[in-house]
């Protein structure tokens, strides 16, 4: 895939799909910066793909504050040279509906899951410009594309990055490309711990298998295989686009 010695920044590398695209894009040849709040898990990221021979470093950041977003890319410009290709992967899941969300909620849900993706791209921009051009590939959700009950603020996010995508590619282009993947319930630390606060957990990752059509929840890697083809310059007619990665949900 066409990614190879290009400079990737995955934040959220530490973890679930975040983490399987870092080690994807490592075995297709990037180079790949994971920035994560949580360092250990940064760290293990980075370790494995050391290991497997690829080339990676860690930057401790929460992507949510202009000051470490800044700090992210000086370090990856200090690390490799040039910024190619950002994933904004990094979110965090709370539920409630209007009545239940409390305003901390709304307000810290909106810092991480879009405002930090603009962020990201404000200051990544500048950098891919000087090195030719650049891919952003945002992490949405299969909740950008429809309501899904008792999770408000994570829906309003998922729809508006969506909307920050389609913002980018037609300001970007043609040096820059904005692509999106709407990814369906996936088998991710996330999705672990939504589930375990669940009354009857097993009975509530079945429910979340069996309102698909595929039957079952998405693997961490058929995410980030979405996200590197979107990336990739294979495709590079691809601007603006919405992938649905979701097992069927949304087609129903
Ligand atoms: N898992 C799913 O079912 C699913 C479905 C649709 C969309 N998504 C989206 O995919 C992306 C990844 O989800 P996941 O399930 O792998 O999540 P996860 O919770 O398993 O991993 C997220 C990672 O992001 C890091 N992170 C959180 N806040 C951060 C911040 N402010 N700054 C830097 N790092 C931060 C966490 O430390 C963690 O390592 C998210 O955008 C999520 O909304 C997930």
């Amino acid at each position: 895939m066409g990614v190879r010695g290009k400079v990737a920044v995955i934040t959220g590398g530490g973890a679930g799909i975040g983490r399987a695209a870092a080690l994807l894009f490592a075995r297709e040849g990037a180079r790949v910066v994971v920035a994560d709040l949580d360092r250990d898990a940064g760290a293990a990221t980075v370790e494995q793909i050391t290991a497997e021979g690829g080339e990676a470093t860690f930057v401790a950041a929460d992507v949510s504050r202009p000051d470490e977003v800044r700090l992210l890319v000086e370090a990856t410009v200090a690390a490799f040279g040039r910024l190619d290709i950002l994933v904004n992967n990094a979110a965090i899941y709370r539920q409630g509906n209007a009545e239940t969300t409390t305003e901390d909620d709304w307000q810290r849900i909106l810092e991480v899951n879009l405002t930090a993706p603009f962020l990201c791209a404000r200051y990544c921009l500048p950098v891919m410009r000087r090195g030719g051009g650049g891919v952003i590939v945002n992490v949405a959700s299969e909740a950008g594309l429809v309501g899904i009950r008792g999770q408000v603020a994570y829906n309003v996010t998922k729809a508006g990055l969506i909307g920050l995508t389609r913002s980018l590619a037609v300001d970007g282009a043609p040096a820059i490309r904005a692509n999106c993947i709407c990814p369906g319930t996936s088998d991710t630390p996330l999705v672990a711990a939504a589930v375990a606060r669940q009354p009857d957990p097993a009975a509530a990752r079945r429910a979340l298998e069996s309102v698909r059509p595929m039957d079952r929840l998405g693997r961490p890697e058929e995410i980030a295989f979405g996200i590197l083809c979107l990336a990739s310059d294979e495709l590079a007619y691809a601007t603006g686009a919405v992938l649905s990665v979701d097992g069927g949900y949304t087609a129903q």
